[in-house]
């Protein structure tokens, strides 16, 4: 057999499929491996692989002898064991300088693992982060390889070519070595927890507060996306918050169960950001936000006990509402802040040499996150590549001024009837905490060195001191 495929790619789930398709469509033959055959022979005679240069693959063996050398083979299997079982299954198939991509939302730290052990092995590891769902993976998504800059100059020009295009500029940039991809795309999906959730929040307000219907609600989502919050989630919920359904004639919104599902990538982030250090509270407050949706059952028995708050609002409804979107812009600058200083944070502990411009501009199309504001964080990291906070760039900085107020009625007047704003109001308490110059940690260290003697600093002199606190 003569080796013809450029490229190969295990896992022929929706994901697998649609970068299969996208990858033959930009001129490149593709060889395909799933567990199941009958999955790998119904997706290559299928109307939409059908005439394109898709060759099925029955064994890993197959798929193997298919590819040109160096071979390059992309796993699109579910994150955790999956991954590890394709990689042992390859491993004794493949030759030295062969690079091994995994797709999927992996950890970082197991990417990392794998790394060490392919490399050791003279193979090439690339965990790459792929952002965009089904229709990204199709027809362009935002691209996070990390491994080696060699093995990314091999399949480099293929990510290239499928990716997402912004100002003609594809969505795909080497992000660093080993677990720098999917550092970066788990970072992603942090923001992206955190952005849907402050989404939710003034959803719910304009709903429970301002007693806007589900087609309002829409309306004003529709106007939003015209301006600065302009951005695929935005336009994402004015579409849903206007959807009806056949069955019911009511908003399809209104139907669905409050309980919010994660995989683990919100999780993983917020994980990191403990980890490091880094404050990320919104990002791990969307996280809470989802857990306590998880628990339905008792929130219903809750609100029978506890009783649920009666907001009323007698002010400007059309000036709250333009109070929303400000507040919205200024918390959705937070998170982004979080989770910029969070991949700062990994890329110095880790060694990556991420360039966090790049990655606010592979951003900026096919991805989740990907919005008009993207382009603001580009130029903010042009200004100042070693930018320590959005919040300290002039554009930023003036944006979250301007919204000071309108941020400040919405979490309080959330807050005095008893609506729920964790994404909010923490992302204004970190802007808080953030720009105030001494804060209560004086009592703290008070307090640890009291019950511990776990000394503290001073300010008056240099040092670390420990008082005999019970002693006076
Ligand atoms: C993307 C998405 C994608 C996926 C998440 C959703 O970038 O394409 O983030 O990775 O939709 O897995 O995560 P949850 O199920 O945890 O919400």
């Amino acid at each position: 057999m003569t080796a013809q495929a450029d490229i190969g790619l295990v896992g022929l789930a929706v994901m697998g499929q649609n970068l299969a398709l996208n990858i033959a469509d930009h001129g490149y033959s593709i060889a395909v491996f799933n567990r199941t055959t009958a999955t790998t022979h119904k997706f290559v005679d299928s109307d939409e692989a059908k005439g394109k240069a898709v060759i099925a693959c029955d064994t890993m063996e197959d798929l193997v002898a298919n590819l040109k050398t160096p071979r390059a083979i992309i796993l699109m299997v579910k994150a955790g064991e999956p991954v590890d079982q394709q990689i042992a299954m390859l491993q004794p198939l493949l030759e030295e300088g062969d690079i091994i991509v995994d797709g999927g939302n992996s950890q970082f730290m197991d990417t990392r693992r794998r790394d060490e052990a392919l490399t050791a092995a003279g193979l090439n590891f690339m965990g790459t982060g792929i952002s965009g769902g089904e229709e990204g993976a199709r027809n362009g998504p935002s691209i996070m390889p990390g491994g080696t800059a060699k093995a990314y100059s091999k399949v480099g020009p293929i990510f290239q070519a499928i990716s997402a295009k912004v100002d003609g500029e594809a969505c795909c940039v080497h992000i660093g070595t080993d677990g720098a991809g999917h550092f970066i795309k788990t970072t992603h999906n942090g923001i992206e927890y955190a952005d849907m959730q402050m989404i939710a929040e003034v959803y719910h307000l304009m709903k429970n507060l301002l007693g806007m219907s589900t087609a309002e609600t829409a309306e004003a989502f529709t106007a939003w996306n015209e301006g600065d919050l302009d951005s695929y989630l935005i336009e994402i919920t004015a579409d849903i918050l206007g959807q009806i359904d056949q069955d019911t004639g009511q908003h399809i919104v209104d139907l669905i169960l409050d309980r919010a599902g994660q995989k683990g990538t919100g999780q993983w982030t917020s994980v990191s950001a403990l980890e490091l250090g880094v404050p990320a509270p919104t990002i791990a407050e969307a996280v809470f936000a989802r857990n306590i949706t998880a628990l339905k059952d008792e929130r219903v028995a809750a609100e029978k006990i506890l009783g649920k708050a009666s907001p009323s609002f007698d002010g400007d409804k059309a000036a709250f509402l333009t109070d929303l979107r400000d507040a919205l812009l200024a918390s959705k600058i937070c998170a982004y802040a979080q989770g910029f200083a969070l991949m700062q944070a990994a890329k110095d502990e880790f060694g990556w040499d991420t360039d966090f411009g790049k990655v606010s501009m592979i951003w900026r199309g096919g991805c989740i996150i990907r919005a008009r504001f993207l382009n603001r964080i580009k130029e903010a990291y042009d200004r100042d590549p070693g930018l320590k906070n959005l919040l300290l760039d002039p554009y930023f900085r003036e944006v979250v001024e301007k919204g000071d107020g309108a941020w400040r009625r919405v979490v309080g007047t959330a807050i005095a009837n008893g609506i729920p704003v964790a994404a909010l109001g923490s992302a204004l308490s970190y802007y808080d905490a953030y720009r105030t110059g001494r804060l209560w940690a004086d009592l703290i260290q008070a307090q640890r060195d009291y019950f511990g003697a776990h000394t503290f600093e001073r300010t008056d002199r240099e040092g670390w001191f420990h008082r005999e606190w019970m002693k006076n």
